[in-house]
């Protein structure tokens, strides 16, 4: 597994160990911050995935891996194409790839289309797969208001469009079925992953009014605004376009895919948005009066 110092793969390799079905082995950048998980091998390669050599090595004996996308670097896509190579390279017989729905060359989203790279690239490999198409994490929803004067905003050109949030933890949940559901119907499939139900910004808003206290407005913005009010973070024009077209990629109702693959595969209801926020308070502390 990779991606385990991270809250999606701490969360899958806690659950793998929890369910007790096989050797799990986590390969870290930094040792030093690997999880506790019982009997779990540890190794640490810290060039990541662009240490293609560093891979190779750690993979070895691998029989499945779950691969975690890379966090958001303007190299990801080659990032991901050295892991998937040493994967190759190292025997590994199974990959079960974390991408996002609607994963396509042309996605609006632009982070997308290396998703569907990446896919391509496993696909290519002849290793057995499975792609996760994860939509856009619950957990996220109260990273998008910006607190203001007692309230706070969500300012994004999104319009009306929908989407299906979903919880991490139906996504650890899901992957932990998959890893441990060793057969062949799973095999080349892509599942779009989702929450229950596709809200706008504006529903979404609501929900966090509704359940944090404080009052949450959506403004819908311009392309030019969104720029405009992002460009100060200083962060790369490649980032904030990543951030903007998310934006524009649920304008244009990409990412308002609802599925039933959390319940069909984990055996319990996929969490809406208000649940998981009721779970996890920590997520919108930030929104506390
Ligand atoms: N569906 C969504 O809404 C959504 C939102 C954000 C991100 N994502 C994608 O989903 C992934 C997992 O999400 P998360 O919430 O668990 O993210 P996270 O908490 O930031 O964890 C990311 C994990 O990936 C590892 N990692 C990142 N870049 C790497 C690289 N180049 N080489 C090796 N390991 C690397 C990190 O290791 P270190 O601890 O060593 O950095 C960490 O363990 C993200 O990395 C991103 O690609 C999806």
């Amino acid at each position: 597994m990779t991606g385990v110092t991270g809250a999606l793969g701490g969360r899958v390799a806690a659950r793998l160990a929890a369910a007790g079905h096989a050797p799990i082995r986590l390969l870290v950048r930094d040792a030093s911050r690997a999880p506790r998980v019982p009997d779990a091998e540890i190794v640490e390669h810290p060039g990541g995935y662009s240490d293609g050599r560093g891979l190779v090595a750690a993979l070895q004996g691998v029989h499945t891996l779950y691969l975690v996308s890379a966090a958001e670097a303007e190299d990801r896509l080659q990032q991901h194409v050295t892991a998937v190579d040493a994967a190759a390279a190292a025997g590994v017989q199974r990959i079960v790839y974390t991408s996002f729905v609607g994963a396509r060359p042309d996605a609006v989203f632009t982070l997308v289309r290396q998703h569907w790279a990446t896919e391509q690239r496993i696909a290519g490999t002849g290793i057995r797969h499975t792609f996760l198409r994860h939509n856009m994490y619950a957990d996220f929803v109260p990273f998008f208001a910006t607190p203001e004067d007692g309230r706070a905003v969500i300012a994004a050109p999104a319009g009306k469009g929908r989407t299906g949030f979903v919880s991490r933890d139906d996504l650890a949940d899901v992957a932990v079925a998959v890893l441990l559901r060793d057969d062949d119907e799973l095999d080349g499939q892509a599942l779009d992953v989702t929450g229950p139900e596709a809200l706008t910004m504006a529903e979404a808003a609501a929900v966090l009014t509704e359940v944090t206290g404080r009052p949450v407005e959506y403004r819908d913005q311009t392309v030019e605004e969104a720029w405009a009010t992002r460009r100060p973070s200083g962060h790369p024009d490649w980032e904030i376009e990543g951030w903007v077209t998310s934006y524009l990629a649920i304008a244009a109702g990409e990412l308002a895919t609802v599925t039933d693959v959390v319940p069909r595969l984990t055996g319990h209801p996929a969490l809406t948005v208000a649940e998981h926020l009721r779970r996890h308070p920590e997520d919108w502390a930030h929104l506390r009066s």
